[in-house]
């Protein structure tokens, strides 16, 4: 790892990380990502994170029982990424409009920003972080995202996985058009549509061939 700026490398005065472990670690964890969106939401964060008593409760996510202390107007986007650390989930539009904040309820893709966390006492939550495999094996998605390189700056990556996973449960074998159709609810803003599809093609491909755990 170095400091100087490469060709090919994403970097500025930070250490320098290769496109591929960049792309990886959001793909697995979702690592932090800048947005300007972030910018434009105080009042979101005023209203969630106001002085109001909030109430314990246990939701099930990732397979796991967590608790949380959750206020009655609080997202589960919030509540993912603020009480329980999944930063994974992006909060892009936090409206319901980009589909960054998707997650798996009960295997059904929801906008994160768009569902309060106490109505999801008894359901599955799944996001980008149980993705992967114990053995640190990828889903089949996630490893057709790292071989095609699909996303440039990756921000909108957690939501488009999580939205191909759910749609492929349903139709693992989809055409290049049907696919598209099927992540439809997921805007990219460095709108790279086309790769993007191509490697969400290549995860089907590779969910097909039983090349994964
Ligand atoms: S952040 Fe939830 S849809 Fe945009
Ligand atoms: S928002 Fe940058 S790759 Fe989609």
């Amino acid at each position: 790892m170095s400091h100087a700026i490469e060709p090919g490398k994403i970097g500025s005065v930070l250490p320098v990380i290769s496109r591929r472990d960049f792309i990886k670690g959001v793909i697995v964890g979702g690592a932090a990502v800048s947005s300007a969106g972030y910018l434009f939401r105080a009042s979101t964060l005023l209203a969630q994170s106001g002085s109001v008593a909030g109430r314990l409760i246990t939701i099930n996510v990732n397979g796991q029982q967590r608790r949380a202390d959750v206020m009655k107007q609080e997202t589960l986007a919030w509540t993912l990424r603020h009480k329980l650390g999944l930063t994974g989930t992006k909060l892009g539009c936090d409206r319901a409009e980009c589909g960054s904040c998707t997650v798996l309820i009960d295997d059904v893709p929801h906008y994160a920003c768009s569902v309060l966390t106490h109505t999801v006492r008894n359901r599955k939550i799944l996001t980008i972080e149980g993705l992967a495999n114990a053995d640190g094996s990828l889903h089949p998605v996630q490893q057709g995202v790292v071989e095609e390189q699909g996303f440039q700056c990756a921000f909108c990556m957690p939501g488009f996985i999580m939205s191909s996973v759910a749609f492929l449960k349903s139709n693992p074998n989809p055409t290049r058009a049907e696919l598209a159709n099927g992540v439809s609810g997921n805007l990219c803003r460095c709108q790279d549509y086309d790769k993007i599809l191509t490697a969400l093609m290549r995860g089907a491909e590779i969910a097909r061939e039983g090349n994964h755990a």
